[in-house]
């Protein structure tokens, strides 16, 4: 029998869902576009440059502590096609030594033949950095049981309101998410990472964070991936189109958290090495790709996938150097000169 135009069931809905965001994610990072880091300038200083053999990549937080500064970002799971594409990831993450995290394993809670599609990252990964992510209605069982599943090394935690609000069938009810956090925390027995999936975190929700216990805040920004626009374009009805770009930019949360005592990983449209350089310079312990390594994939192959963090690993190596760091923690000291927006975002908050 053909396919239905129109998914009937529970499990058929989410199968479209999932593979609309993988095929409309990878179709926004087509073209690189500008970014807030455009404005984020490190000073050239010829005489600080440093020697490239003495270079480390390692980064230790306060909690989390990887052999380098950059993972790939939670994306997907959930049904077969969605599964072959972690095992791609997982592998690439495996050749290349970059931590991975999972797309939103809600779905295997309702659907335990979803389970293999997530289990493959760690399956193809078994020594790495696996991290699982939920959003913040699970409760603190479900959440070990992702965790269980994956026998994964962190909890990655998704707060992203922006999206469900634009989702007709999307939470509508997120006053209890804190309280809710503070079990997860409490219960769960790996890190808690807490992240936004592209519209960015504040000060004040950065600072609450912490409060609730979490290791980490990724203050995930607009510029990248926005999911605010999928579900708009998922719509017939043109949805919210106008919420397109909602939010502050990776930059500008780590800027508006810079002294907020926890440990911050910045995602969110970056395009390059330099890009991870330089929000490694604002503050970040290490940054995320999701969206660009995923069109990478789709586009060119897994074999492409490797060559390409490869490739971002040995040149942020190689601009720590021009800029003189030996570490990326060493990156906190780079002359920045911040322009533009950015600067103006500066001067509204008060930041020096
Ligand atoms: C995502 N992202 C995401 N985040 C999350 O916490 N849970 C999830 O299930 C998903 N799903 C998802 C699917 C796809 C196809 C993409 C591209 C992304 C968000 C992701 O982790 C990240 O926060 C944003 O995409 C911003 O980074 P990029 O994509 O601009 O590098």
């Amino acid at each position: 029998m053909e396919p239905t135009a129109t998914p009937h069931s529970a499990a058929e809905r989410d199968a479209v869902r999932k593979a609309d965001h993988v095929r409309l994610a990878s179709a926004q990072h087509a073209e690189p576009r500008a970014h807030d880091l455009d404005h984020v300038r490190p000073m050239n200083h010829p005489l600080a440059a440093g020697n490239r053999a003495a270079v480390d990549l390692a980064v230790r937080g306060r909690v989390l502590a990887w052999d380098v500064p950059l993972y790939i970002n939670a994306m997907t799971g959930g049904t077969e096609h969605t599964g072959t594409i972690n095992r791609a990831l997982a592998r690439a993450a495996r050749e290349t030594g970059v931590p991975i995290a999972s797309g939103s394993t809600g779905i295997l809670h309702r659907e335990p033949a979803a389970i293999p599609s997530f289990r493959v990252l760690r399956e193809a990964n078994p020594d790495g950095f696996v991290m699982a992510n939920i959003n913040a209605n699970l409760s603190p069982e479900q959440a070990r049981r992702s965790v269980e599943i994956l026998e994964a090394d962190a909890l990655q935690v998704h707060l992203n309101p922006a999206q469900e609000i634009v989702m007709p069938e999307g939470d509508r009810d997120f006053t209890r998410w804190s309280d809710n956090l503070a079990a997860i925390v409490e219960g769960v027995g790996v890190p808690v990472i807490a992240k936004e999936v592209g519209a960015g975190m504040s000060r004040g929700t950065v600072t609450a964070l912490r409060d609730l216990g979490v290791a980490a805040v990724d203050v995930s920004g607009r510029g990248g991936t926005d999911f605010t626009a999928i579900e708009s374009d998922r719509r017939t009805d043109g949805g919210m189109a106008y919420l397109a770009g909602w939010g502050q930019s990776a930059v500008e949360g780590l800027l508006d958290a810079a002294d907020c005592d926890v440990d911050l990983l910045a995602s969110g449209g970056l395009r390059h090495p330099l890009d991870a350089v330089r929000a490694l310079a604002l503050g970040a312990l290490a940054v995320g790709v999701a969206g660009g390594f995923l069109r990478t994939l789709l586009t060119d192959g897994e074999v492409a996938l490797v060559q390409r963090i490869e490739t971002w690993l040995g040149q942020i190596g190689d601009l720590m150097t021009l800029l003189g760091a030996r570490t990326p923690a060493d990156l906190r000291h780079t002359d920045l000169l911040l322009t533009g927006p950015v600067r103006e975002f500066c001067e509204l908050r008060g930041i020096d």
